[in-house]
């Protein structure tokens, strides 16, 4: 990107703590002090702070390719798409994305995460006031939704929601505890077995899930089993963190959220605002494989950095008065679902039953829907960030079947 290299400036003053407690001030202090670009000691990587220098790195796969040595994906799941550079992970992606294209999604998952939505808010109502939002309501209404496009609803959302969790901890099992490893074999047990069974039904009788997709892409079947399985790791924490961002964002926002409500086609343009402004994901990793110039600190091969998304959909060069919710903004290309080659897959999945389901549902459904508390809201995470709880309360419920 820039001309002139120079040795990255070093912030030993980061601790992973403060990245996990609450990155945005760190952001902040590191663009401030040392720019764009800057080696993090506690992390071991390079982190890139700003937009177009994130976005750069993800449209530069022969750059900056996924992590090698350090792959923990692969080996908690097997070698997935979201592994590998092109040609091998566009035959992969190829095949996936013909289940998870804007088309589909419409005509085959709406109804699906309509029922999900409608079956999920009776636990909410069931549970009364002081439910909560993430246990009553995000993590079944994604876990089910996933398990059906997938291809697995006979499975169940608990044991869906179950297995992704595992993966997603052996996956960021830096520490190598055992026990972690140990629920990720028992976990890729318990999933092998319904991804079997899949295989032959839809082998006989094709559908339009993401695994009929690769088995009739005749994707070899180690393959349908692997990104099967990044499926099930990515698709659900990301969608049910978004979910209960979004209910608290709004309620923080009450006159967007009456416009929202108004006007409930809205709510799929907030979806982007939202995973902008509290990004499920903030950081994505990646190893550099030639050597680049990166806003102005020269990175060699073998070198690894972390594409700090969380802090360039904060980026005031692209987004005017960053730090400001407005549902209503301007759209402009934010990096929440990644980039490049490697752009999420489930976009439109998560749009659709995000945007267009569950939240016009919850706050139609739910008249006066908000957090108990809403200052209490406490978010955890680096890579992936989100609320661990959200008690809601409400003061009517309105029509239903
Ligand atoms: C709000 C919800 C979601 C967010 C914010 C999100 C975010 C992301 C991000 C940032 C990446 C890139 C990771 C990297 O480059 O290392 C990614 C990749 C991926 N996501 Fe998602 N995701 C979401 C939902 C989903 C869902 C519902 C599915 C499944 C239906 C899914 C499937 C995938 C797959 C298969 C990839 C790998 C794509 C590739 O390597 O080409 N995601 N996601």
């Amino acid at each position: 990107m820039s001309a002139v290299a120079t040795s990255a400036p070093d912030a030993a003053w980061v601790t992973l703590n403060a990245l996990i407690d609450d990155p945005l001030p760190v952001y902040a202090r590191l663009r401030a002090e040392h720019g764009e670009v800057v080696w993090v000691p506690s992390v071991q990587r390079y982190f890139v702070l700003g937009f177009e220098a994130c976005r750069f790195a993800e449209n530069n796969p022969d750059t900056f390719a996924p992590l090698g040595g350090r792959n923990l994906v692969r080996k908690a799941i097997g070698p997935n798409m979201l592994t590998k550079g092109d040609p091998e992970h566009a035959v992969e992606r190829s095949a996936v994305n013909r289940a998870l294209r804007p088309k589909t999604i419409e005509q085959s998952w709406l109804p699906v995460f309509q029922e999900n939505g409608e079956r999920f808010l009776a636990d909410v109502i069931e549970a009364g006031p002081g439910a909560d939002l993430v246990q009553s309501f995000a993590i079944p209404f994604a876990a089910a939704n996933l398990a059906a496009i997938v291809g697995i609803p006979e499975a169940g959302w608990a044991a869906v929601q179950r297995w992704s969790s595992a993966f997603i901890a052996a996956s960021g099992n830096l520490l190598n505890d055992p026990d972690v490893w140990a629920a990720n074999e028992r976990a890729n047990a318990e999933a092998e077995e319904h991804i079997t069974d899949a295989i032959a039904r839809v082998k006989a009788v094709p559908d339009q899930s993401m695994l009929s997709a690769m088995v009739h892409a005749d994707l070899p079947e180690f393959l349908v089993r692997a990104n099967t399985k990044l499926a099930i790791a990515g698709g659900v924490n990301e969608p049910q963190h978004t979910i209960v961002n979004g209910v608290w964002a709004f309620a923080r926002h009450p006159e967007q959220r009456d416009r929202l409500i108004a006007d409930p086609a809205g709510f799929v343009g907030a979806f982007d605002e939202v995973v902008r402004w509290l990004s499920p994901i903030q950081s994505i990793g990646r190893a550099v494989i030639a050597p680049v110039t990166l806003g102005g600190v020269s990175l060699r091969p073998g070198d690894e950095v972390m594409l700090v998304v969380g802090a360039a959909n904060r980026d005031p060069s692209q987004f005017p008065d960053p730090h400001r919710f407005d549902a209503f903004r301007t759209r402009k290309p934010h990096l929440a679902f990644g980039g490049g080659i490697h752009l999420c897959a489930g976009t439109w999945a998560s749009k659709g039953q995000i945007g267009r389901v569950a939240w016009p549902l919850l706050h139609e459904r739910l008249v006066g829907l908000r957090p108990v508390d809403i200052e209490a809201a406490r978010w955890r995470g680096f890579t992936f960030r989100g609320l661990e709880q959200l008690p809601v309360t409400w003061d009517d419920v309105r029509g239903g079947a």
